[in-house]
């Protein structure tokens, strides 16, 4: 096959384009594609200091790399969850970002959670009794809290996270099959901040498919973590990936499809339903909005973690850890 810029062999077929590249176009079409997105959802401008959320893997080093080579003003933030799973994860997923930052000298803020906040990801799984033995889902409580701190302490007036096309179609379908209106009504590729201390969220990778940031990691050469995380294994994500992956063998586009109608359905004010954070008020420990009464969800989860073990108070804990 041929690239449809020039006549050199065509290293991508992208189907749901009918546009196949070469390595060289190829390399070039991501950026350019980026950009569009970001000027379409009104994302960030050059002006803006962006902290990108890494996690070692194809997606989120990728976006750091595109945002570079599009000259904006992007610094990283690592969050050690202390997952081990047999293949020392955390440690390698931090040791590729390290790696990429110092290759571009670039800035990147390290939290690791366990010498933070007094426990690893899957010991406060533990010892919280959330999520029935699985890290998942306090991991995705943490990851929120620390990457908006984070944001907000750095006064970093955006935060960019690596999601494909593939992680929003697969949530889109948990959420449809669910009507979770509250979380439909939210899911988009820019999150305002709608009070203060909340950062400002965008997924400037949201249109592409993975297969298109494996391609494009591996051809820019960016070392990344090939394993998923070891407690994803069976997760309803997964499973709902492969799903629509069945749909897009026998229907090039259906992916893409399903995301963009979906948001020009809510543009065209199919969920009329308000975003359901007008309560919230400063967490009484931390001060970060929260809708719980009194403490927020992850200072409570901290209690816990204090009785059991004796660790320190997310309030008085020393946050990010500037690195260079
Ligand atoms: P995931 O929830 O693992 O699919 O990751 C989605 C996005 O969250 C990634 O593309 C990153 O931008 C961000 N992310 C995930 N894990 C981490 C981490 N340990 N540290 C910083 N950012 C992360
Ligand atoms: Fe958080 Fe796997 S449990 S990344
Ligand atoms: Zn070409
Ligand atoms: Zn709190």
């Amino acid at each position: 096959m041929k690239c449809r810029k020039c006549s050199e062999t065509a290293i991508i077929n992208m189907r749901q384009h009918k546009l196949a590249l070469c390595q060289e176009h190829f390399l070039e079409w991501m950026p350019e594609q980026t950009q569009r997105f970001i000027e379409k959802y009104k994302m960030f401008d050059h002006a803006d200091k962006i902290l990108v959320a890494v996690s070692g893997g194809k997606d989120s080093l990728s976006l750091w790399d595109i945002l570079r080579r599009l000259g904006y003003q992007a610094d990283g933030l690592y969050i050690g969850l202390g997952i081990e799973g047999g293949i020392g994860y955390s440690d390698e997923s931090r040791r590729l970002s390290e790696h990429f930052a110092a290759e571009h000298g670039l800035k990147l803020n390290v939290v690791e959670v366990e010498s933070t906040y007094g426990a690893t990801i899957p010991e406060l799984a533990v010892i919280s009794n959330r999520g029935h033995g699985k890290p998942c889902s306090v991991c995705g409580l943490s990851k929120r809290y620390i990457m908006n701190r984070a944001a907000h302490d750095g006064d970093y007036t955006v935060l960019a996270t690596g999601h494909n096309l593939d992680d929003e179609a697969a949530v889109l379908m948990q959420n449809t099959l669910n009507w979770a209106g509250s979380y439909l009504v939210r899911q988009a590729p820019v999150l305002e901040a709608s009070r203060p201390g909340l950062a400002r969220k965008v997924k400037p990778l949201c249109r592409f498919y993975e297969r298109e940031m494996a391609a494009y990691a591996i051809v820019r050469g960016i070392e990344y973590i090939y394993d998923e995380c070891p407690h994803a294994v069976g997760s309803t994500t997964i499973y709902y990936k492969e799903v629509l992956n069945q749909m897009e063998e026998k229907r090039p586009g259906a992916k893409l499809q399903f995301y963009l109608s979906f948001l020009q359905a809510k543009e065209q004010g199919l969920f009329a339903l308000k975003a359901a954070d007008a309560e919230l008020h400063p967490c009484e420990k931390c001060g970060q909005p929260t809708s719980a009464p009194g403490e927020c969800s992850f200072c409570r989860m901290w209690d816990k973690v204090r009785e059991v073990k004796g660790a320190r108070l997310p309030a008085e804990a020393g946050l990010v850890q500037i690195e260079s």
